[in-house]
């Protein structure tokens, strides 16, 4: 990795719709808090990295020890996900290029894994737009009638989940941002941003186990998920160490 490569953690949600008594980032998940899980990811994945975390100004939880990163800085976060995204990167002005490549990834997905992180920096870095890490939806999907029942059933070719990390250039970014604000957008992600601008940005099929943590069930699945991963990471490495003998 030659050029510079910036981090957006946006980490000041409540997590309310998880009814539990710390924002979701704090709670623990084997053995550590949910948001020292994701920045070990992206550090294993990106270790010259600069980050930039959003947190409540409030934020009493907070340990630095949670940051592997030699580079970096906390900014507070905004109303809505938009805002504290768009405060890390105002807090970026002057460091980061035009040109300069942004990852951001919601503190509330741990399980993202080390291979795709590479591979959509990889698939992003010769893109003209950026794009995202997604997953093409497998289920019927059903849009209800406000009530409980079945409206229509859409058709889900073509369909994909948007996740994160998300990565454009600073510039392309800034100016996504901004636009949809000045034209009262409620943007939960940062391609719709840059979609409204008119660009197409890149659909990067990813794991389908890069789950964001939202209701009180996800805490146990992501942690069986982590649980795999490790599994499977030490089935691989003893396989390769049988391929190389
Ligand atoms: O609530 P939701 O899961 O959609 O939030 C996605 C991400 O955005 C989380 O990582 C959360 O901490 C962050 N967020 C934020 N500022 C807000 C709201 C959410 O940084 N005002």
């Amino acid at each position: 990795m030659s050029e510079a490569l910036w981090l957006v953690v946006p980490a000041a949600g409540r997590g309310r719709r998880m009814g539990a008594q710390w924002p979701k980032q704090y709670l623990t998940l084997a053995g550590k808090p949910v948001m020292a899980h994701t920045l070990s990811r992206l550090h294993q994945a990106f270790p010259t990295a600069r980050l930039c975390l959003c947190l409540d100004s409030d934020d009493a939880l907070f340990d630095p020890a949670w940051v592997p990163f030699a580079d970096w800085q906390r900014v507070d976060g905004g109303a809505e996900r938009a805002d504290s995204v768009a405060h890390a990167l105002a807090a970026l002005a002057g460091r980061a290029g035009d040109n300069e490549m942004v990852l951001v990834h919601d503190v509330a997905r741990p399980c993202v894994s080390v291979d795709d992180l590479v591979r959509l920096y990889e698939e992003l870095r010769h893109d003209t737009v950026g794009g995202l890490l997604a997953a093409p939806v497998a289920d019927t999907m059903k849009r209800d009638d406000g009530a409980g029942r079945v409206a229509a059933t859409e058709l889900r070719q073509g369909l994909w989940h948007a996740m994160t990390p998300q990565g454009f250039r600073y510039g392309l970014l800034c100016r996504a941002l901004a636009t949809a604000r000045r034209q009262g957008l409620a943007v939960t992600d940062e391609a719709s941003a840059v979609e409204a601008l008119g660009l197409a940005p890149r659909l990067v099929a990813g794991r389908r186990d890069n789950l964001k943590i939202t209701h009180p069930e996800d805490l146990g699945l992501a942690a069986r998920i982590l649980s795999a991963q490790h599994a499977e990471g030490s089935v691989n490495a003893t396989a390769s160490c049988r391929e190389k003998r």
